[in-house]
């Protein structure tokens, strides 16, 4: 399933992180509110159990979640999407890929893992804001699904068809939601129009 989240306020955010004479304060802020937003329809089908509870008026049946929601950026870009789902999903837990692509070949180069306990009975969403050969949201999937993983959603901001191809022909039966599907890559694996280097802007690291 690929579920490109228009809304008027994300639209406008991401043209805002879009433009080139946008710094990193107001890059950061404006990933962190879109986070948000797509962390609310992302979390549109988590699944509730009933629990019994009293209100002020008398017994109620109310629900809660039922499954753990574990939150997994690919490091760095990725630590730009946590905060604005933790605002929405405060009990989730947090695991760290750290994956660099490799300028030259693209290749993705994992560096850094940690993961919470009992991945296999949660929701985990694997958070990056570009997808664009899609090689080190494929990597990271596999990554989590040996450990256990079942249930995965990959959130990313800005996708090419490339890297949707990618990880639909790896991993089917991950979830991939996405602010924009872009035209395409250009010829260093750049998505055009795209936003740039996200870490680089995110960290202000150029
Ligand atoms: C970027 C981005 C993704 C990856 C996407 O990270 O945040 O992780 O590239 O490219 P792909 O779909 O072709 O694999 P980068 O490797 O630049 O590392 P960074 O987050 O540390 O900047
Ligand atoms: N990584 C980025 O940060 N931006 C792109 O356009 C492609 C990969």
């Amino acid at each position: 399933m690929l579920d490109i989240l228009n809304h008027p306020l994300i639209t406008h955010k991401l043209t805002l992180m879009r433009n080139k004479e946008t710094g990193t304060k107001d890059f950061r802020e404006n990933l962190d509110e879109i986070a948000e937003l797509m962390a609310y329809e992302v979390c549109r089908d988590l699944p509730l159990r009933p629990i019994n509870i009293e209100t002020p008026m008398g017994p109620c049946i109310g629900h809660e979640l039922s499954k753990e929601v574990v939150i997994v950026p690919i490091l760095r870009a990725g630590i730009g999407l946590l905060d604005g789902i933790r605002r929405l999903v405060p009990t989730a837990k947090v695991g760290f890929i750290g994956m660099y692509r490799d300028e030259e070949t693209l290749e993705p180069h994992e560096y850094f893992a940690k993961f919470p306990k009992n991945l296999e009975d949660a929701v985990v969403m694997v958070v990056d804001p570009m997808l664009a050969t899609g090689g080190s949201a494929v990597d990271a999937v596999s990554l989590i699904k040996k450990r256990g993983a079942k249930n995965i959603k990959l959130v990313c901001l800005v996708g090419a068809p490339e890297g949707v191809k990618a990880v639909q022909k790896a991993h089917p039966d991950v979830d991939i939601y996405l602010a924009a599907l872009d035209e395409k890559l250009n010829d260093i694996g750049y998505i055009v129009p795209g936003l740039g280097d996200a870490g680089d802007r995110i960290f202000g690291t150029k």
